[in-house]
């Protein structure tokens, strides 16, 4: 089973805001660090990081990558069709074999359960590299990224337009912990499900749900959309003509205060969730978020290892 001295990273609500903080903090000294082209000690020499993706990936595969190789450690890379796991070997045993060779694992799966068992079963720790619930990492980069360039989030405004997703679910969990407005704006049936409404109800988060885009945007300090359609979503015409209205465009953005950030995980759908005004334009911090992704993932880390930098 597994020991109670083990750090997941599966969720940003499971954990206190001051952890969160910390590996807040643990990203941006390695960040500073890395700009300053000091090496420092390498906190993750001899471990191993196994990472294995259902899914495809780009900056999740490279950021966690690269970041190990920063902090000293290596990764491997498995895909699911690679492993037994595409055979039938349950997510329960691949956790304890893993756990006897590899030092963390991080794992993007579609199903959130599965993770859920994975950290069950594992010994060492288990890193939510997105499942169709959430996806903590990109959220993480994210906070860093809306603080750096607008200060403390907290009682800010953050406006999501687009469908309900795994992005929304972990920004969402950040409101309710760091304690900021999540306005969010979605067709009414592409809205949260009742889990998510009633987890906003019992924690009394500051997230208002509403299907008008321009009510959401309006005063915003940050706007944020997503792909309309998933991995894992069904693909089609009547999906991408609900969507439509929540395209965040320069009318749109024109609403959220004129000092407003434009942020999306990406891959982007230029000319669907989003134009290319809007994205290349003056207030898109969109690649800022994207190479945040390596702080944010080396800060997470050091945290699971119980490491300071
Ligand atoms: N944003 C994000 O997770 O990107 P990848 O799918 O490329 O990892
Ligand atoms: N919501 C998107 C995020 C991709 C990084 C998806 O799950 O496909």
């Amino acid at each position: 089973m597994m020991s109670k001295s083990v750090r997941h990273f599966l969720d940003i609500n499971e954990l206190p805001p001051k952890e969160l903080r910390n590996m807040l903090a643990l990203s941006a000294d390695m960040k500073a660090k890395l700009k300053a082209h000091d090496k420092g000690k390498k906190p993750l020499e001899g471990k191993t990081l196994a990472m294995i993706f259902e899914r495809p990936s780009t900056r999740t595969r490279v950021s966690f990558d690269v970041g190990m190789r920063q902090l000293g450690g290596e990764s491997i890379m498995l895909t699911g069709a690679e492993m037994q796991l595409g055979r039938g070997e349950t997510i329960a045993d691949t956790a304890r074999v893993l756990s006897r060779y590899v030092d963390a694992i991080m794992i993007r799966i579609l199903n959130h359960d599965a993770l859920l068992e994975l950290a069950a079963h594992a010994t060492v720790p288990v890193i939510n590299g997105l499942t169709r619930r959430s996806h903590p990492c990109q959220v993480m980069a994210d906070l860093m990224t809306f603080e750096e360039h607008r200060g403390p989030i907290e009682g800010k405004t953050v406006a999501w337009t687009g469908d309900d997703n795994n992005v929304l679910a972990s920004w969402a969990h950040a409101a309710e912990r760091f304690k900021f407005q999540l306005n969010v704006a979605t067709p009414p049936q592409l809205a949260p499900n009742k889990a998510m409404k009633d987890w906003i109800k019992a924690t009394q988060a500051p997230i208002v749900l509403g299907n008008d885009p321009e009510a959401a945007v309006r005063g915003a300090d940050c706007v944020v959309t997503d792909t309309w359609v998933s991995m894992g979503d069904k693909d089609g015409e009547h999906r991408h003509n609900v969507l439509k209205p929540y395209q965040v465009n320069e009318k749109l953005m024109s609403l959220a205060k004129s000092d407003a950030i434009f942020m999306h995980c990406l891959p982007a759908h230029r000319g669907e969730e989003v134009t290319d005004e809007v994205i290349d334009g003056p207030q898109s911090v969109v690649f800022d978020e994207a190479e945040n992704r390596l702080h944010a993932q080396k800060g997470i880390l050091a945290w699971c290892f119980n490491e300071v930098a």
